[in-house]
């Protein structure tokens, strides 16, 4: 398989990268002047919001307010996450343009994630995609701990293949892999992605690594070999997961970009103004970017 022409980068800094920063929740202005200074870079897909339980979540609490703070750029699509109809109600006033269900591989982790077995994630994710789409808005599945599990330890790739495969048979346009707490390593991820790969066509897979044990890099490496063409990443790989203690970022949205250029990969996005972005965001948060890139290029 030869590597793609082009990759489409789904940015997760305002929304996985913030959901997880402890302390104070961060004012919604600055929530929205990062998704503004993240349209402006080029990127195409921002994640922007998440309509879940302020209880569970609190940094997500200012849902509405940020999607109706942003400045919308054409061709950008501004997404939000929705565990249920509740969500997708929230996500559907604030105009959200795509929106997205999460499941796992793994029943512990579903369980402490979204409060159900991986069987009644799905009955709850039914009515949301048939709600979506009489909105005629797509919606996107993440399938979380596709390489190990924090509380379950191993997954096995069939496991993943098969929760993959609901979710696109249920009318998910795209599956987002998620390495939610970043144990995989290249072979493991070309193992996982070839499992899934029997259920789901590479074209309808993303690849969402966290970079907790500094891995993230490589395990995309080896499945953008393998055709997948759309990588979830944060800027300054900021972010965590509160179900997933321990869990870094993701990997940061400088680091796959330089890589991506060094491969002749096309983005579309430009690194100096992401970088700037990341160093503007890291300042907010009063630390430094968890991007080598970033930190390379001088900026932070
Ligand atoms: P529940 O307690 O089972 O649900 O939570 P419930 O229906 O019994 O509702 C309980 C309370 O939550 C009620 O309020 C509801 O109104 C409220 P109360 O009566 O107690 O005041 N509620 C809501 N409020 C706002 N928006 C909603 C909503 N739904 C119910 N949509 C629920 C179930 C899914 C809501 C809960 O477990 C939850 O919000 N979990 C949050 C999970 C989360 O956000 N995790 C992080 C994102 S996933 C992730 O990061 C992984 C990913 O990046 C991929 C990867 O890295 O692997 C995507
Ligand atoms: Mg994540």
């Amino acid at each position: 398989m030869a590597f793609p022409k082009h990759v489409r980068l789904f940015e997760m800094g305002a929304r996985d990268g913030l959901q997880n920063e402890s302390g104070p929740v961060i004012d919604t202005a600055i929530k929205v002047e990062l998704i503004n200074q993240l349209s402006d870079t080029g990127l195409t897909h921002i994640e922007a919001a998440s309509f879940v339980s302020p209880k569970w979540v609190p940094q997500m609490g200012d849902a509405s307010a940020v999607m109706a703070g942003i400045t919308r750029k054409q061709g950008i699509t501004y997404s939000a996450l929705t565990p249920n109809v509740k969500g997708l109600e929230g996500a559907i006033a604030a105009g959200a343009d795509e929106v997205a269900v999460f499941g796992a591989a793994s029943e512990a982790f579903t369980q402490k994630n979204i409060n159900c077995s991986i069987k009644e994630s799905l009955e709850r994710f039914a009515p949301v995609i048939e709600m979506a789409k009489e909105h005629n808005i797509r919606v996107r599945g993440y399938v979380s701990t596709v390489m190990g599990c924090p509380y379950d330890g191993e997954i096995d790739p069939a496991q993943v293949a098969a929760v993959s495969r609901d979710l696109l048979d249920m009318g998910c346009y795209e599956i987002s892999l998620g390495d939610t707490i970043g144990v995989g390593t290249p072979l493991k991820a070309k193992r996982m992605l070839e499992a899934v790969a029997q259920q789901v066509p590479v074209e309808k897979l993303a690849a969402h690594f966290h970079d907790t044990y500094g891995q993230a890099l490589s395990n995309l490496y080896a499945v953008v070999e393998e055709g997948v063409a759309v990588i979830d990443a944060s800027v300054a790989g900021l972010g965590g997961c509160p179900y997933a203690q321990g869990a870094s970022g993701n990997v940061a949205t400088e680091d796959v970009l330089y890589m991506l250029n060094g491969l002749g990969i096309e983005t579309g996005v430009d690194l100096q103004k992401l970088a700037q972005t990341g160093h503007w965001i890291t300042a907010q948060l009063g630390r430094t970017s968890g991007s080598k890139v970033a930190l390379a290029l001088g900026c932070n």
